[in-house]
C-alpha cells in the first residue's frame, strides 16, 4: 500500500512513553522496597532511572516522542503528613522536567501509582480516611511548586487495579485477600481525594497553560468463553460490575464528572472465563492451552484490539470528555507480535477518532523493561531493553522502538509492510 494510505493523527497529537517510579527509579522507600517478586527480583535498583534520567530522556528524544507520562513518588517528598516537600528530591524532579522541556517533551505527571509513603501504609493506607487530606496536601504543595512546568496531571493510576490486587487478590502489598469492604473503602477514599485534588489543580495550577486533570482507568473487558455458561457469564459480569462500573461511577458518576477534564485510559485487552478460570497468562493459564483455545495473548492478557474502539466509543457516549490513552503495550519477546499488536490497537484508535472521539494522545507502556510488580523482571514491556544481569544496566533499543519512532515522527500509522 502506498504512503498516501497512512492513517494521519490529529495535529498536536501527543505520542509518548509511560513509566512509574517504583518500576524504574530504584532507591525508593515505600511498601515495595522489601517486596520480593515471583522471580525473586526486587525494585531496589530497578532501572536506576533515579540516577539515569538524563540518559533515559535522551532515549525518549531518539524515539521522536513529544510526551512522557511518569510518576512523582510521594514517599520521596514527604516524611510525614503535612510536612514541607523535601527540597533535594523536588529539585531532582524539577531538573527532570526541565530536561524534558529542553527535549520538546510534554510531561504528564502521575501523583499516585500503586505506592504510598511508609507512614501512610503504617496507618492503614487508603482504607484510612485520613489519607485523603494528607494526599491532598501533598498535591497542593506539589502543584504550587510545579505549575509553571506541568499542565497535565494524573491524580491516580488505575485505582481499580490497586484496590483489587492489594485487597482482593493479594498480589500487591499489603497482600490482603477477598476484603471487599476494604476494596470499596479504598475506591471511595481515592475518589474523594481525586475530586479535592482536582479542584486544587484547576484553581492553583493555572500558570500559562490551562491545567488538565484526570485519573487513568484500566479498562479490561470481562467475557465468558462460552456464552451459554451461566456461571462464567456471572463471573464476568461480577468483575465488570466491580472493576469497571463501580469504579467509573465512584470517580465520574453524576456531579463527580466535573472533577475531571479528561479520562486517562489504560487499555491492554480482555479476560475470558472458562469454568471459573481467568484464561490469561497472568493468572497462570498455560500458553499452549490458550493457543488451543484460539486465544491471542501477550505474556499477560488476551489481546482484543477491537475493544479499543468499543471502549472509546462507550466513554464518549457516557462522559463526553477528552481521552488520553495513558497506557497500552505488550509484554512479549516476539517483536513481530508486539508490532502487530501496536498496529491493530492504533488502527482501532484511529477509527475511533474518525468517528468523533476526542483522543489527544497515546503513551506506550513502557519506555524501558522494568520491575513489573509481583511478576518482577520477567514481563518485558519496554521499547528499550535493559540488561538487568549487567550491573551497569545498559539500555538497548528493541526493533519495536524503530517502529514506534516512525509513527511518532510521522504522526501517522503506515499500513503494515
Ligand atoms: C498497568 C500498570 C503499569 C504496568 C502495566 C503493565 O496496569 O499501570 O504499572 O504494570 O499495567
Amino acid at each position: 500500500m502506498s504512503r498516501e494510505e497512512a492513517l494521519k493523527f490529529p495535529d498536536k497529537f501527543l505520542w509518548g512513553t509511560a513509566t512509574s517510579p517504583t518500576q524504574v527509579e530504584g532507591h525508593i522507600d515505600n511498601e515495595w522496597t522489601n517486596f520480593t517478586a515471583q522471580d525473586g527480583g526486587t525494585c531496589r535498583v530497578a532501572c536506576d532511572n533515579y540516577h539515569r534520567y538524563p540518559e533515559d530522556i535522551e532515549w525518549m528524544a531518539r524515539l521522536g516522542t513529544n510526551a512522557h507520562r511518569f510518576g512523582i513518588e510521594w514517599s520521596r517528598l514527604q516524611a510525614r503528613a503535612f510536612a514541607p516537600l523535601n527540597p533535594t528530591e523536588l529539585a531532582r524532579y524539577i531538573d527532570m522536567l526541565d530536561r524534558l522541556k529542553a527535549a520538546g517533551i510534554t510531561p504528564m505527571v502521575v501523583l499516585h501509582h500503586f505506592s504510598n509513603p511508609p507512614w501512610i501504609n503504617a496507618s492503614g493506607g487508603w482504607t484510612n480516611p485520613s489519607t485523603v487530606p494528607a494526599y491532598v496536601d501533598f498535591v497542593r504543595q506539589l502543584v504550587a511548586a510545579l505549575k509553571e512546568r506541568v499542565h497535565l496531571w494524573n491524580t491516580f493510576n488505575e485505582p481499580d487495579t490497586y484496590a483489587c490486587v492489594s485487597y482482593l487478590l493479594g498480589g500487591f502489598p499489603p497482600q490482603r485477600k477477598w476484603k471487599l469492604g476494604q476494596f470499596r473503602k479504598v475506591i471511595g477514599h481515592m475518589a474523594r481525594a481525586h475530586a479535592q485534588a482536582s479542584r486544587i489543580i484547576r484553581r492553583d495550577g493555572n500558570a500559562g497553560r490551562k491545567p488538565e486533570v484526570g485519573i487513568a482507568k484500566n479498562w479490561t473487558f470481562f467475557h465468558a468463553y462460552q456464552g451459554y455458561s451461566l456461571w462464567d457469564r456471572a463471573t464476568a459480569f461480577g468483575c465488570h460490575y466491580t472493576f469497571n462500573k463501580f469504579v467509573l461511577d465512584a470517580f465520574l458518576g453524576g456531579w463527580r464528572r466535573r472533577a475531571s477534564t479528561f479520562i486517562g485510559l489504560n487499555y491492554y485487552g480482555r479476560v475470558r472465563f472458562h469454568h471459573f478460570n481467568a484464561m490469561i497468562p497472568a493468572s497462570g493459564a498455560p500458553g499452549t492451552r490458550l493457543k488451543d483455545f484460539g486465544f491471542i495473548c501477550d505474556d499477560m492478557v488476551e489481546r482484543y484490539p477491537e475493544g479499543m474502539e468499543k471502549i472509546l466509543k462507550y466513554l464518549r457516549r457516557k462522559f463526553r470528555l477528552p481521552v488520553y490513552i495513558t497506557e497500552h503495550g505488550a509484554a512479549s519477546s516476539d517483536e513481530s507480535f508486539r508490532e502487530r499488536d501496536l498496529h491493530e490497537n492504533l488502527a482501532a484508535l484511529h477509527r475511533s477518532i474518525e468517528a468523533g472521539v476526542d483522543v489527544r494522545g497515546f503513551f506506550y507502556w513502557s519506555l524501558l523493561d522494568n520491575f513489573e510488580w509481583q511478576f518482577g523482571y520477567t514481563k518485558k514491556f519496554g521499547l528499550i531493553a535493559v540488561d538487568f544481569a549487567d550491573e551497569k544496566l545498559p539500555r538497548r533499543p528493541k526493533p519495536l522502538a524503530g517502529v514506534y519512532e516512525r509513527i511518532c515522527r510521522e504522526n501517522a500509522l503506515r499500513p503494515p509492510a
